[in-house]
């Protein structure tokens, strides 16, 4: 089988597979053992850069679960960090900024790197590992949206309604726009070192947008995340959660191939939202990964039926794997899934 008829791409690009592809997003991690074992005594970020630490986390799970493509271990401010700026991981936190960009000087001092000069050696050969190892099954490249590294940038850590980073938009215009304009080309740019060391797919996470309104999102935000997708040569998945009130936006005018639903609307209903012309995403509810089989089995049979009214689906979680899931559970889905 050719790289390109991978059911992956086909539920792309078309025609469709004969079954659904199905992976999980943070399928490398925390729900398995292996990688449990692999990263004690590693800083996240450390790990990340460390090219055979990460291309082998990026395998893992395609040999435990025979899923139909993998996603590279690395992490949203990987690209912020290979920047030179002061980021870390806070174990069961999140990434940590030890310099919060919140005002316009903040931003100057930010937006006077080049978001060419930053350095993807690292990046590309764990990719080149990776791809080398994988064969045919495809590997997703990622980055954040400008928004959702925003949410974390001028905040200094995780929080719950951004809203900081949501009140800069209205106080100041203008530095929200210079700071989200340099974001969207650092994460152009690490889509761009994966793609060129060997992803063929590429997907943008803009997991915290469903904190915006529709008006918030069209205006201060979409432009922006067009800016990181726009003609990057191959197809692509934008991904959000909360987003269904502007689900028909994420679409970026046709520049996403693929958009992500998240377990609030059922696919069926997504799909005409979304319209003919574009793949959806989705949405196993991860909080039913806790449940026993039988119960699961029912809502994966029903999301893939839902799926069937879009041009292609991906099977996937409406949201990341929950660290305490059972990785025989993933394994039973992708199992099921492809024998549907
Ligand atoms: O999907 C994958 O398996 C690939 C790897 C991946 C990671 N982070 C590894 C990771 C991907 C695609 C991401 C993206 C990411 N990072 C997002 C968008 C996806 C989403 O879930 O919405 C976001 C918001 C981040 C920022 C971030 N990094 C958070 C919120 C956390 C969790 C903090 C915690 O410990 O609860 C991280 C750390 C992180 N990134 C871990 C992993 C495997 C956990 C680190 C560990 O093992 O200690």
């Amino acid at each position: 089988m050719a790289l390109s008829d991978a059911p992956l791409l086909r539920a792309l690009t078309g025609p469709r597979p004969e079954h659904a592809p199905v992976w999980f997003m943070r399928q490398a991690g925390r729900s398995l053992p292996e990688y449990r074992e692999l990263r004690v005594g590693t800083r996240m970020l450390d790990a990340c850069l460390t090219p055979d630490l990460a291309a082998e986390i990026t395998l893992q799970p395609v040999r435990r679960h025979g899923v139909d493509a993998a996603v590279f271990f690395s992490d949203i401010v990987i690209p912020l960090r290979l920047a030179g700026v002061d980021v870390e991981i806070e174990p069961g936190r999140g990434p940590v900024f030890a310099n919060p960009v919140r005002s316009a000087a903040d931003v100057d001092r930010l937006t006077a790197i080049d978001p060419l000069s930053l350095d993807g050696t690292a990046i590309a050969e764990a990719v080149g590992i990776v791809t080398a190892e994988l064969g045919d099954t495809p590997l997703i490249g990622f980055a954040g949206a400008p928004f959702t590294l925003a949410a974390y940038l001028v905040e200094g850590g995780p929080s719950k309604e951004h809203l900081r980073a949501r009140a800069m938009m209205h106080a100041d215009p203008d530095s929200w726009n210079r700071l989200a304009g340099w974001l969207a080309l650092v994460s152009r740019r690490f889509l761009e070192i994966q793609r060129d060391a060997g992803a063929s797919v590429v997907q943008l996470f803009d997991s915290w947008a469903g904190s915006l309104s529709t008006s918030d999102y069209r205006s201060f935000v979409a432009p922006h995340s067009r800016v990181a997708l726009d003609a990057i040569g191959v197809p692509s998945i934008h991904f959000g959660v909360g987003t269904g009130p502007f689900l028909h936006d994420m679409r970026l005018d046709g520049i996403a191939d693929a958009v992500g639903v998240d377990w609030r609307l059922p696919l069926d209903e997504a799909a005409g939202i979304l319209g003919p012309d574009v793949t959806v995403q989705g949405n196993i509810d991860p909080a039913l990964l806790a449940a026993p089989w039988p119960v699961l089995e029912a809502h994966v049979r029903d999301v893939v039926e839902r799926g069937r009214a879009a041009r292609g689906h991906i099977v996937n979680l409406g949201h990341g794997v929950p660290p305490e899931t059972d990785p025989d559970q993933l394994t039973r889905i992708v199992e099921l899934v492809h024998s549907i």
